[in-house]
């Protein structure tokens, strides 16, 4: 799978590790930074993956910043994504089989690395289930033009 993956200064050391494990389980991974620990504004690194999974360049992003959330808050406001703020494995694959997720966050503040990586893991190993969570899926869509 191709992934693209961002942080800012507060999770530089969790988004190498996590863009580490990805491509040991053999993912295609487009690293948009950060590479140092200047402050940085986490929006503009959303942004990079946000276009890389708009454009089909990435079929998932993952996001990372102190809290995961102002990450998670920026990735929503752009037209095609469904970015999920994630901290444990149920929802991880929950935010894929019924939400249909394709940007995933993660707090480097809040979480550890063996939890980010088995929420990745939960993640990517689970498939949208459609049905049902289509209708649902595409009214959360629709909310973008409100
Ligand atoms: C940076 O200090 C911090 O605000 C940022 O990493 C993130 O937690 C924002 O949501």
């Amino acid at each position: 799978m191709n992934i693209a993956i961002a942080c800012d200064h507060a999770a530089l050391e969790l988004k190498n590790q996590m863009a580490e494990h990805l491509r040991k389980v053999g993912h295609d991974v487009k690293d948009h930074g950060v590479k140092t620990l200047d402050s940085v504004d986490y929006p503009d690194y959303a942004k990079l993956v946000v276009k890389d999974v708009q454009a089909g360049a990435a079929q998932v992003g993952v996001l990372l910043c102190g809290t995961g959330q102002g990450m998670a808050m920026a990735a929503n406001k752009a037209k095609g994504i469904r970015a999920a703020l994630l901290s444990d494995t149920f929802s991880a694959r929950m935010a894929r089989e019924h939400n249909n997720a394709n940007v995933v966050c993660f707090g480097a503040r809040v979480l550890g690395p063996e939890l980010v990586r088995e929420c990745l893991d939960a993640f990517l190993a689970a498939s949208f289930a459609g049905g049902k969570h289509e209708k649902r899926v595409g009214k959360i869509m629709d909310m973008q033009g409100c």
